[in-house]
């Protein structure tokens, strides 16, 4: 008998339990259980009460533990790092993410800087009543990447569509196989490879933390040989996406250097 899969899940939806992002999720747990044993867990970002990240950069600066927050966040990172799994699920608010699972993130933004859930693999959901699915699970995907996730599943829903017997069949086929491939994942255990967008996020990233010398940044990146790496991790690299990448962060890094970067328009 195998351990229950941990899996965390973060509810950016003001409605609770109410809200088509828990319902839908708790179709994906319903689904994972059918296959497998699985321990869930819910964190409603609406009953956390969490005040505006007041851009302090004390996380960056000094440490995580540095944020006024650190009595809520502190936990809920060390959950995350337990979990075999994560699930961020936010609804459309005004064509982007909800406020709630935006600010939420702005914690976490020190991940960024010094990632850490190598191996851990993610799903990402998005609920609207019309569009506007890709932009929030774009953006949900790009953010546990940076952590180091793997993200290796999508889902977005049409809720005004969820009481039609026929849009309802078609989310059910979805959840099956994002339980299946989740499940899958992270029975696999293996590290993804990375694609040229994270090998240029690698490389953004180097070019900044190489400037922040003797910063908690820095001692970080030194200690895991990251300053001088082609990626975090030492998987198979597309030889054409690792040449581009390292030409471009070159050309960005001399660019920045001469003072060469023009305003944005
Ligand atoms: C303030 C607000 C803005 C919204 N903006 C959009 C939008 O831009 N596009 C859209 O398709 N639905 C929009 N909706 C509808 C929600 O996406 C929809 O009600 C969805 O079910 C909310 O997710 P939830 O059920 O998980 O809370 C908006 C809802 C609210 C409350």
């Amino acid at each position: 008998m195998t351990d229950a899969l941990k899996i965390l899940v973060v509810i950016g939806s003001p409605r609770n339990e109410e809200s088509w992002t828990y319902k839908s999720i708790r179709m994906i747990e319903a689904a994972m259980a059918e296959r497998t044993a699985v321990d869930f867990d819910y964190i409603f970002l609406e009953k956390i009460n969490l005040p505006y990240c007041d851009g302090c950069l004390e996380c960056i600066t000094v440490g995580d533990h540095a944020c006024p927050e650190y009595a809520t966040i502190g936990p809920i990172a060390k959950q995350m790092d337990a979990a075999d799994g994560i699930i961020l699920g936010a609804p459309v608010h005004t064509f982007n993410i909800t406020g709630l699972m935006k600010n939420f993130l702005e914690f976490f933004m020190y991940k960024r800087n010094r990632p850490s859930f190598f191996g851990k693999k993610a799903v990402v959901t998005a609920t609207a009543s019309g569009g506007g699915h890709t932009v929030v699970m774009d953006f949900l995907e790009q953010t546990a990447n940076a952590w180091g996730c793997d993200v290796v599943s999508r889902m977005g829903i049409s809720s005004s569509q969820m009481k039609k017997d026929k849009y309802l069949s078609r989310v059910e086929a979805v959840v099956e196989d994002v339980a299946e491939t989740f499940i899958a994942e992270i029975r696999k255990g293996e590290l993804g490879s990375p694609r040229f967008r994270h090998l240029m996020n690698f490389r953004a990233m180097q070019n900044m933390t190489r400037n922040q010398k003797n910063s908690v940044n820095f001692r970080y990146w030194e200690e895991r040989n990251w300053l001088d790496a082609e990626y975090y991790t030492q998987v198979p690299i597309n030889p054409f996406a690792r040449a581009m990448a390292g030409y471009i962060a070159r050309k960005m890094r001399n660019s920045t250097r001469k003072g060469n970067q023009k305003p944005y328009r």
